[in-house]
C-alpha cells in the first residue's frame, strides 16, 4: 500500500475546483484496455478517458511516435508547415468524403464544436439573425458557444444570460418537429447521430436520411459532431456512414490523438473560404506533437483493424444485454447502443450499481441518471467482454 495513497487523494480533492467529484482510486498505470493503481490492482476500462482511449492505455506503437516527437519539435505555429501536421490533414482528408478535404486543428471537442458555429455563421454573413437547430438531450461542449448548443439545463442555467438566443430545439428523431422549427434565418443543424452524454441513442436510418434531405433543399448547413463517435467507436470509422449520408462539417476529437489533446473541424473549401485570415486560430492547435499522436492513432486503429473488432464486441456486449434486460424486465428498461458506444437503461438511478462495478474491478460510466454507459478502448479481447458481461450480470 503505496503510503500516501489516500492522502494524494484528498489534496487533489482539497486544491482542484470542485468541478470533479474524485473517485477514491489512484492509478498509476494503464495497458490495453487495463487500468491500475498504485498498489497494482488491476481495473477493466470502460470508461476509456471518456471514450478518448480508442487504441487502448499506452500502446508501444504510440508512445514510439510520440517519444520521437517530443525529441525532435514540440510546437510551431500552424502558419510554419511541418511534416507531421501535412500528413494528417491529408490522411483526414482520406478517411472522409469528398467535398470534406479541409480541417481546422484546435485543441478539444468543444473548440472543434465552436470552429463549426463560426463557420456557419461566416458562411451566412448576410443574415442578420442567423438561428441553429439542435436537439434535446444533445451534447456538444461546455464553452459558451456549444454550451448554447448544449441541451441539458444543469450545465447551461448559470450561463443563459450568455447563450444565445438563437438556437431551437427540436426533438430528435422526429422531422416534423425540424420543419415546424425552420424558416428564412435558419442557418444550420446541428446532430450527434448517436447522442452520448445525453443516454446513448442512436438515430434511426429514416430520419438521418430525412435529414439530410432537408438540409439540401433548404440550403441549410449539416454539422455532424463525431467527438464521441468518431474514430472507430461505433464499428465504423465515423457515425455518418452507418447512415450512407455526407455531411457539410464534421467536428473529432477526444480519440483522434490517443489521450493527446486535439480537435478536428472538417469541411469543404466551399465552406472554409467564406471564413477570412484571422477570423479562427489558435495557439495550441495542430502542434507537431499531437499530429504525431493524432498519425499514430489512425495508424494503428487501420493496421489492427480496432474498427471491426469494435463492431463485433460491441455486437456481443449487446447481444448479451439484452438478454440480461429480458431476464430482469423489472429493473432494466432498454439496452441502446452501436458498436463500443452501450447504454444500459435501469429503470432506477445508477449511482449504486457504478460503485458496486467498481468494487468489482470494472469502471463503468453514466449517461444522466438512469444509464450505465461503457465506451471501453477499441482494443477489448473475448476475455474481457466475458468479464464485463458477468459483472454487470452480478450488479
Ligand atoms: C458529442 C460531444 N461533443 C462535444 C464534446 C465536448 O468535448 P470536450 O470535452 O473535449 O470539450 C463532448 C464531450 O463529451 C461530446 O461527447
Amino acid at each position: 500500500m503505496t503510503k500516501n495513497y489516500q492522502k494524494i487523494i484528498e489534496e487533489e480533492n482539497f486544491y482542484n475546483s470542485k468541478l470533479f467529484p474524485k473517485k477514491d482510486i489512484l492509478f498509476s498505470r494503464g495497458k490495453g484496455a487495463l487500468l491500475y493503481d498504485v498498489n497494482g490492482n488491476e481495473y477493466l476500462d470502460c470508461v476509456g478517458g471518456h471514450g478518448v482511449m480508442n487504441i487502448g492505455h499506452s500502446h508501444p506503437k504510440y508512445i514510439e511516435k510520440i517519444q520521437h516527437q517530443v525529441e525532435e519539435l514540440l510546437l510551431v505555429p500552424q502558419g510554419y508547415p511541418v511534416e507531421e501536421r501535412y500528413k494528417l490533414l491529408k490522411t483526414l482528408a482520406e478517411i472522409t468524403p469528398k467535398p470534406l478535404s479541409q480541417t481546422f486543428l484546435s485543441n478539444s471537442g468543444t473548440e472543434s464544436i465552436e470552429a463549426a458555429i463560426k463557420l456557419v455563421l461566416a458562411a451566412n454573413r448576410d443574415i442578420k439573425n442567423p438561428e441553429i437547430i439542435a436537439f434535446k438531450r444533445s451534447f456538444h461542449g461546455r464553452t459558451l458557444g456549444s454550451l448554447a448548443l448544449t441541451y441539458t439545463m444543469k450545465y447551461r442555467k448559470a450561463f443563459i444570460s450568455w447563450l444565445s438566443p438563437h438556437v431551437k430545439w427540436a426533438s430528435f428523431g422526429d422531422i416534423e418537429s425540424v420543419k415546424e422549427l425552420v424558416n428564412e434565418n435558419t442557418v444550420a443543424v446541428f446532430i450527434e447521430m448517436i447522442q452520448g452524454e445525453g443516454g446513448v441513442y442512436p438515430a434511426s436510418e429514416s430520419f438521418i436520411k430525412e435529414l439530410k434531405e432537408l438540409c439540401e433543399n433548404g440550403d441549410l448547413i449539416l454539422v455532424d459532431d463525431e467527438v464521441q463517435t468518431g474514430f472507430g467507436r461505433t464499428g465504423k470509422m465515423f457515425a455518418y456512414e452507418h447512415y450512407n449520408i455526407i455531411p457539410d462539417v464534421i467536428c473529432m476529437a477526444k480519440g483522434i490523438a490517443g489521450g493527446l489533446p486535439m480537435g478536428a473541424t472538417i469541411s469543404s473549401s466551399e465552406l472554409f473560404d467564406k471564413m477570412m485570415i484571422g477570423e479562427h486560430n489558435t495557439t495550441f492547435g495542430g502542434n507537431p506533437l499531437c499530429c504525431a499522436a493524432a498519425n499514430a492513432v489512425i495508424d494503428i486503429i487501420r493496421s489492427e483493424n480496432l474498427v471491426k473488432n469494435a463492431e463485433k464486441k460491441g455486437k456481443e456486449l449487446i447481444k448479451a444485454f439484452k438478454r440480461l434486460a429480458e431476464d430482469e424486465a423489472k429493473r432494466i428498461r432498454e439496452v441502446r447502443g452501436i458498436g463500443l458506444m452501450i447504454g444500459i437503461d435501469y429503470r432506477m438511478k445508477i449511482k449504486n450499481l457504478l460503485k458496486k462495478a467498481q468494487e468489482m474491478k470494472l469502471l463503468l460510466l453514466n449517461a444522466g441518471l438512469t444509464t450505465l454507459r461503457l465506451i471501453p478502448p477499441l482494443v477489448i479481447d473475448d476475455q474481457q467482454v466475458d468479464k464485463i458481461i458477468k459483472i454487470i450480470q452480478q450488479l
